[in-house]
């Protein structure tokens, strides 16, 4: 028998990014939009535990007890006593180390994978602990739709979304690590004072009516500029979206997928067919969102 979990990626569109904590953690205001790029997730059952992943970026996930894919089946295996005898296949369509989320997809697509095929009858607010304990974007790829993250990322609250957004992702030739990008946040920010991570009422306002004007307007992403220090060729690919039109122009999370909103579903064509023959980009895809969390196929 098995189970097979569809779980989206995310778009932040707006990250807030505090000083560092003395945990090493920054505060966030983070604000989530699952968008319809996805990973599934299928659990079977086994003599051990086993991950097997296939898609354009597979060569770039570990198939180790590391991922976390292996981690939330061990976590929840761990919690009802058990064994995580399960083979994991992770057909991969996310960006490997892309700012969209892929590994905390995996997470939760296997934790809520495993729960299924074990019964173990766990309940929400317990697969969401075991996800905020995996990563700090795991959660979110649990829940889906919008969400505003606190603490971490990982205090949820569910938000509002009045419409669908379009978008337009340039996956980058190489990807970025997430602490490394933070670190880059700390090395700019030195000696400056940062602000508390506040989430903006004109966004959370843009979201619920649907507005992608109006949203164009409010998206910030405080990582960028560490980003962008770290990978400065990503300025060519937001200005080669800007030059197409698209209204709002953004790295998405800690990068370095660049993240380009459209009015509508004609308008992220358009953007990705410029995109594509800018020559400043890997591969280009259109999405939109919000969709659902992880769920059973
Ligand atoms: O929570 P997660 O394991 O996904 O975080 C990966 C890394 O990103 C952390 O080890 C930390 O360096 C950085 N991070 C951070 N502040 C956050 C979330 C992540 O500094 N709120």
């Amino acid at each position: 028998m098995s189970v097979t979990v569809r779980v989206p990626a995310k778009v932040n569109v707006q990250l807030a990014v505090g000083a560092a904590r003395p945990d090493g953690f920054h505060d966030l205001a983070n604000v989530f939009l699952a968008v319809g790029l996805y990973d599934e997730v299928t659990v079977t059952a086994a003599d051990e535990l086993r991950i097997t992943c296939t898609g354009p970026d597979a060569g770039q996930v570990p198939l180790d007890r590391t991922n976390l894919a292996a981690r939330a089946a061990l976590a929840l295996a761990e919690r009802y006593g058990r064994e995580a005898d399960v083979h994991l296949h992770i057909a991969k369509d996310i960006p490997v180390a892309g700012g969209m989320a892929g590994g905390s997809a995996d997470g939760a697509g296997a934790l809520l994978a495993c729960d299924a095929l074990w019964g173990t009858g766990a309940s929400r607010e317990e697969l969401l602990d075991i996800c905020a304990e995996l990563g700090s974007d795991v959660p979110f790829s649990l829940v889906g739709g919008a969400a505003l993250g606190t603490g971490r990322g990982e205090q949820l609250t569910e938000l509002e979304v009045g419409g669908t957004f379009h978008w337009v992702f340039a996956m980058a030739s190489r990807g970025l690590s997430t602490p490394a990008v933070f670190r880059e946040f700390d090395r700019l920010g030195e000696g400056r004072d940062i602000p508390e991570p506040v989430a903006s009422r004109e966004l959370i306002d843009a979201l619920a009516k649907g507005d992608a004007d109006a949203l164009a307007a409010t998206v910030s992403n405080d990582l960028q500029p560490a980003a962008l220090s770290l990978f400065p060729e990503l300025a060519d690919t937001l200005a080669a979206g800007r030059a197409a039109g698209a209204p709002a122009t953004l790295v998405s999370g800690s990068g370095p997928t660049t993240a380009f909103l459209a009015r509508d579903a004609e308008g992220a064509e358009a953007v990705a067919d410029a995109l594509r023959a800018s020559g400043t980009c890997r591969a280009v895809r259109t999405a939109s969102g919000p969709v659902p969390g992880a769920t059973v196929i």
